[in-house]
């Protein structure tokens, strides 16, 4: 029988030990029927009730993998958006805030990317000569895309093996949304930067020449994560000349001077499995979200590693934020009152396109 869903508001005031204790009660009584899935930059009083963590190429792949009815992610939309579309018929994926989105996401959308692509047809055949490539961190419209247009998705774990799936089929990559992530990995092939230009979506042909479409190899999205521009050289130097020997780790969603100046650079979970693999009283300076710093700080303070965030001002992926444990409690209990609230669907026809730029990817990595 179904029962009315249990309003939001009642949740807000709830204090913390409480909020705490309901999210385990509830998780109890779901049992199997439901799995949590965390994102690394999940705020720690969320991340503590994940079963599965990982970096966006590994929830994927467990979300791909569950049996769980319900999927209850705590990351933000375009994870949740993924997940509905690996799972199995019979699966609700929910995220339990809906405010929670990615910022860089929505540097690119569907309607700028098509006219990306006709005026790129002014100066050759894109479906011939060009794969759109999209990061993970994008809408399930713009995976859509790639899936119709011979293109592929990729995350910061496996975009080198992405762009040189591309390659192997058509001598050009458009790269969105993430300018940063498609000019490292670029940087990696050996790509010189002249053939890498930025297109910026707002200008007649991304503010190009005819010319320079010719010449590219990658044309970058104008694009950036909020948290990940805020690293900075000078930064690195700083903390370098303070900490003689020290190591330093950042995300390639960091601009390129900051990741060329990193002794170490990779997807979260790269971060992680980095650190915990470092010898007792190595010093790190890191250069991703600040969650995720603290807890590394945390987690290996007991063998003397050192671990430092890299920005001298508080950033943190805020729309990650928004799942708080208030929203948690709110998603599970509605769960167990037979109630699927903020159930992410990707309608049918897209979801099959982007579906196959997605399995092209997993197959790949
Ligand atoms: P990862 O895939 O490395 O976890 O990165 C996701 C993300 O959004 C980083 O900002
Ligand atoms: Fe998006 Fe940046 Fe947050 Fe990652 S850290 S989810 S790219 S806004």
């Amino acid at each position: 029988m179904e029962t009315a869903t249990i309003a939001f508001d009642q949740f807000r005031p709830l204090a913390e030990d409480a909020c705490q204790a309901r999210i385990l009660d509830a998780r109890a009584k779901l049992g199997a029927q439901a799995v949590i899935l965390g994102h690394h930059y999940q705020r720690a009083d969320v991340y503590r009730h994940a079963d599965l963590t990982g970096d966006s190429l590994k929830l994927s792949k467990l979300a791909a993998q569950t049996d769980a009815r319900y999927i209850v992610f705590c990351g933000v939309h375009f994870m949740a958006e993924v997940a509905d579309i690996l799972s199995k018929p019979g699966q609700a994926s929910i995220l339990p805030d809906l405010g929670a989105g990615c910022s860089m996401a929505d540097m690119a959308n569907l309607s700028k990317v098509e006219r990306a692509w006709r005026e790129i047809a002014r100066v050759l055949d894109p479906d011939e000569h060009v794969t759109p490539v999209t990061y993970i961190n994008s809408a399930a419209d713009l995976k859509a895309f790639c899936g119709e247009h011979g293109g592929i998705v990729c995350t910061s774990s496996n975009a080198r093996e992405i762009l040189q799936w591309s390659f192997a089929r058509r001598e050009k990559v458009l790269f969105f949304p993430d300018q940063h992530l498609g000019r490292w990995t670029g940087y990696l092939l050996d790509i010189p930067p002249a053939e890498m230009p930025v297109w910026d979506p707002d200008e007649e042909l991304g503010g190009l020449t005819p010319q320079q479409v010719k010449m590219a190899k990658v044309l970058l999205w104008k694009g950036h994560c909020s948290v990940h521009q805020m690293f900075q050289p000078q930064q690195i130097l700083r903390w370098r000349a303070e900490n003689p020997g020290g190591m330093v780790i950042s995300h390639p969603e960091c601009r390129f001077d900051v990741c060329k100046l990193s002794d170490y650079v990779g997807s979260t979970d790269y971060i992680i499995r980095t650190v915990a693999a470092s010898a007792p009283g190595t010093r790190w300076l890191v250069g991703t979200e600040l969650n995720l710093v603290n807890r590394l700080a945390e987690q290996y303070k007991s063998q003397g590693k050192m671990v430092q965030f890299m920005a001298g001002t508080v950033c943190m992926c805020s729309t990650m934020a928004r799942i708080d444990p208030q929203h948690l409690a709110w998603a599970l209990e509605n769960l167990v009152a037979g109630r699927v609230v903020n159930r992410i669907s990707v309608q049918a026809p897209e979801a099959a396109l982007a579906r196959i730029a997605l399995d092209r990817m997993l197959a790949v990595s």
